[in-house]
């Protein structure tokens, strides 16, 4: 049925299971080493972090793993979530290209995050831990954190970029709204929060940061809290796999295939969602899909990172994983897509770039915001700024496909509404925004402050 603009599943269609990539990487993601001993990482370590469930995701070779029936209750709060034809775009593009996007904006908080926050608090829940720690960039992180604590009787303590805290009040007021507490990080709260605002008390914060801040917390807890990442790890990358499993089936109901696959990265998890389901089909089915992962200039992790072992966190706390990485030292400037700026990617995001499974883009901020713009006035939802990274990139290959007279299958994750960013908006509308390469000269310092991994740690 070609001729639909929405195409929606039925609650019975919600996948019963995730789609774990482990036995179908090509090449490995690399071992989880210890940040101190630089040993590879036992489930003892990991599980004063995580819930035990988590980690035995994480090192699970079971190709579909399956979804519990609390979580998916809750998925259908949203899900299945709709796969939309863009077809006022391509006319305005006035591109041959057929444009989809699978729009993840329509969960209560507004992104993809909920998939993987429910399941990781359903998992806490169930091993009668109290609460979580955890970082946010953009605050999307955050409140879906904050809601799946909530629904499981949890507490939920946020450590929240300065920058974004500062630019974004209403993501805390909602995560607040949801019971969490949040203080912007650096924060007194934590010895390493302290340490930096010593160095620097107009610190703007990072990822890396706040990570430290919220690794500190669990670990200090006594128990209590666990520490929940809402990126990066491979299992928080395999619960976003929902994405992909129903697109799978959307493009079955609109008789097509996608030929080029877009995501914006950040830690990776919203791409892998969508496009791992589909590399499946690449490795096994003789699909030949393209896929492009979006990120910023300001924080180009995959295009201009080297792919080395690095700690997950500034404070050296979080273990070491084989990554594209700018570096733990990274502290990127103040751009407005909040939660692509960590400096580190998914170890199997970064693998599959290796292997050449998948391209890597990365686009400035103004064309950005006028490609979102161009979406909005066409298609009428307001991207959030992250999200506007695989905008950029669906248009720019719209168009390419007028210039060459192709009519390809255009796919993107659109990862999150944007109606919580709209200071991003207002200075990209006041011509307040500027582009940011981020200088190869810092980069280059960076990698002096790489851990030196033991040649034994890696057989
Ligand atoms: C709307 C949205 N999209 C994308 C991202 C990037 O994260 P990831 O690469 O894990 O999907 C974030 C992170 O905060 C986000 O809020």
């Amino acid at each position: 049925m070609k001729d639909k603009t929405k195409y929606i599943l039925d609650e019975a269609d919600l996948p019963k299971a995730w789609y774990n990539i482990n036995p179908d990487m090509p090449i490995s993601p690399g071992p989880i080493l210890h940040p101190v001993t630089k040993e590879p990482v036992t489930p003892e370590f990991l599980s004063v972090l995580f819930p035990m469930k988590f980690i035995q995701e994480a090192v699970s070779t079971e190709r579909f793993i399956e979804i519990p029936k609390p979580v998916r209750e809750i998925y259908k709060l949203w899900r299945p979530s709709p796969l939309i034809r863009a077809r006022r775009l391509e006319k305005l593009l006035d591109t041959p290209a057929h444009i989809y996007y699978k729009y993840e904006g329509v969960s209560p908080v507004g992104s993809h995050k909920p998939n993987t926050s429910v399941a990781q608090a359903f998992y806490a829940s169930e091993e009668g831990v109290t609460g979580f720690a955890t970082e946010t960039g953009a605050g999307q992180w955050g409140s879906a954190l904050a809601m799946a604590c909530k629904f499981f009787d949890l507490a939920c303590d946020v450590y929240m970029v300065r920058v974004s805290y500062d630019q974004k009040p209403y993501r805390r007021i909602m995560m607040q709204s949801f019971g969490a507490e949040v203080a912007p990080s650096p924060s007194e709260k934590t010895e390493f929060g302290r340490k930096i605002l010593s160095e620097d008390p107009s610190s703007l914060g990072s990822l890396g940061i706040a990570i430290s801040e919220a690794v500190e917390a669990a670990v200090t807890s006594e128990g209590k809290l666990k520490y929940s990442l809402g990126s990066v790890l491979g299992p928080v990358l395999m619960h976003q796999t929902v994405i992909g499993l129903e697109a799978l089936k959307q493009f079955e109901m609109a008789d097509e295939y996608p030929d080029i696959l877009i995501g914006c990265v950040g830690g990776g998890s919203n791409f892998a969602g969508l496009a791992f389901p589909f590399l499946h089909q690449n490795f096994t089915a003789g699909k030949e899909t393209r896929f492009i992962a979006v990120e910023p200039t300001a924080c180009p992790t995959l295009t201009k990172g080297p792919y080395a072992f690095d700690y997950g966190d500034t404070a050296m706390m979080a273990p070491i994983v084989k990554m594209n990485t700018l570096g733990h030292t990274f502290v990127p400037p103040g751009i407005h897509a909040g939660g692509l700026r960590y400096h580190g990617m998914s170890p199997h995001i970064s693998a599959l770039y290796q292997h050449g499974s998948i391209e890597a883009r990365a686009v400035d901020q103004i064309p950005t915001f006028e490609a979102a713009v161009q979406f909005t006035q066409s298609e009428g939802i307001i991207p959030a700024p992250e999200t506007s990274h695989a905008v950029k990139v669906a248009i720019d290959e719209a168009i390419k496909c007028k210039e060459e007279g192709t009519s390809k299958v255009i796919v993107f994750n659109f990862s999150g509404h944007g109606l919580l960013d709209l200071a991003a908006y207002d200075a990209y509308i006041q011509g307040k925004l500027k582009n940011y390469a981020y200088p190869e000269e810092k980069i280059q310092e960076a990698m002096k402050h790489l851990p030196e991994v033991p040649e034994a740690a890696l057989t």
